[in-house]
């Protein structure tokens, strides 16, 4: 069943929470904080537009870092609520608490159609305790629920779900917002029924981490592609050296059970043909937990189906690039998650960014892209092609336990239409 989402609700002249995912990246420039990206701001703008517009009054929370229970002035929210009212292009309200008289009376004080962005709620403790109490001092500040932070819908916690489910009790509606919707169509409703061939890119660290995921898309999927350090597990367990690569030596069965199970589906499933490799030195530095810093050095490509003893592998190699893009350019639907290489490292981005290249003239060739959140959007963007695809996540986590079916908490305690 559909969620109850923004336009089902009447706001006028009503106090809206609306929980946003706020957590942005930042840094410390002349001993101001300084917000490095602002997509996370910027895709809230609709969903607040048509709810100022409406004459509601809006409260929003959020969190920044992981202060752990304590007020941390670096993670203060206020450099976002400056942000938000550029963006917005309107003044937006910033009260330094999210519960008691303080924040009451700046939620009270609202006129239709203004905004209060509250302290980090990740200041006390309770929040992400789902603490009962903290959770009724945060519905206090409203009549109405709105969830829109799909980044941070994977959070039991009292401002992402505890809060809803009082403010419900008390008569009140939860609606997902425009962007929550948004996520929910493009990682949910339009995967579920894709246009044909439907290609998922997968890559990242671990088999481990992707696992649930490679299970669920295995029954929608025509056709998976396997990059990043995880494809050498697979070749560790196709009984391949390895080199210094990263693996995971327990999870060699997990591994070939996925491929089995591909077979099984009719689902063709393609591991890198070659890699790009190189040999680690010691930089003679030690890092935060005392272990000897190594670099990479005289980065190769490597088609032997072995990895040299002395070498690990960082990116899909060359021959491996061209027989995604051309898969990718037969697609009709592509979902990618995880980058294909060490991307940060240009040395062994290529991979990743041809990649992105192949979905971004796929989708002007009419295939739908979905970006799967976390680091495929920073590749994405990092080549340039953020707007060339027809979505990109907010969610980084949040993504991953929604694509692998779990329900999120977030969207769980919203209300039915
Ligand atoms: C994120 O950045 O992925 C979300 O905001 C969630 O943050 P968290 O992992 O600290 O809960």
């Amino acid at each position: 069943m559909a969620k109850l989402t923004v336009r089902d609700l009447e706001v006028s002249g009503k106090r809206v929470f609306m929980r946003v995912d706020y957590n942005v990246p930042m840094e410390e420039k002349d001993g101001r904080m300084v917000i490095n990206d602002s997509t996370r701001i910027k895709e809230t703008l609709p969903t607040l537009k048509f709810l100022t517009d409406q004459g509601a009054r809006l409260i929003l929370a959020a969190h920044l870092g992981r202060p752990d229970g304590k007020c941390e002035p670096s993670l203060s929210l206020r450099p976002v609520a400056e942000k938000l009212g550029e963006l917005f292009g309107k003044s937006v309200k910033f009260v330094d608490e999210c519960v008691g008289e303080k924040a009451e009376a700046a939620a009270n004080g609202l006129k239709d159609g203004e905004i209060l962005l509250l302290e980090n709620v990740r200041f006390h403790a309770e929040e992400e305790e789902n603490e009962a109490v903290f959770a009724a001092k945060l519905a206090r500040l409203a009549d109405l629920y709105v969830n829109d932070a799909f980044g941070a819908a994977h959070r039991a916690h009292a401002s992402t779900c505890g809060v809803a489910r009082i403010i419900s009790a008390w008569g009140g509606r939860c609606a997902a917002g425009l962007l929550m919707e948004r996520e929910l169509k493009f990682l949910g409703d339009e995967l579920d029924n894709p246009a044909r061939p439907f290609a998922v890119i997968l890559g990242g660290a671990k088999v481990s981490d992707k696992i649930k995921v490679i299970d669920r898309l295995l029954e929608k999927a025509d056709v998976v592609l396997i990059g990043g350090a995880m494809a050498y597990t697979f070749k560790l367990a196709h009984g391949h050296k390895t080199g210094k690569s990263l693996v995971e030596p327990e999870h060699l069965q997990t591994a070939l059970d996925a491929e089995v199970k591909a077979k099984a589906r009719g689902v063709k499933f393609l591991l890198p043909s070659d890699n790009i490799i190189a040999e680690l030195q010691d930089t003679g530095k030690l890092n935060k937990k005392g272990k000897p810093v190594w670099a990479p050095i005289n980065p190769r490509v490597n088609t032997a189906a072995d990895i040299p003893a002395d070498c690990e592998g960082f990116d899909i190699g060359p021959a491996t690039a061209a027989t995604y893009a051309l898969v990718l350019a037969n697609s009709k639907t592509i979902l990618w998650n995880g980058p294909m290489g060490m991307f940060e490292d240009p040395r062994f981005a290529e991979g990743t960014v041809a990649v992105a290249k192949a979905v971004a003239e796929a989708t002007a060739q009419g295939a739908k892209s979905i970006i799967g959140g976390g680091d495929s959007v920073k590749a994405i963007n990092k080549a340039n092609l953020g707007n060339q695809v027809t979505f990109m996540s907010t969610g980084g986590g949040a993504s991953l336990e929604f694509l692998e079916g779990t329900p999120l908490p977030g969207v769980t305690c919203l209300d039915e239409k």
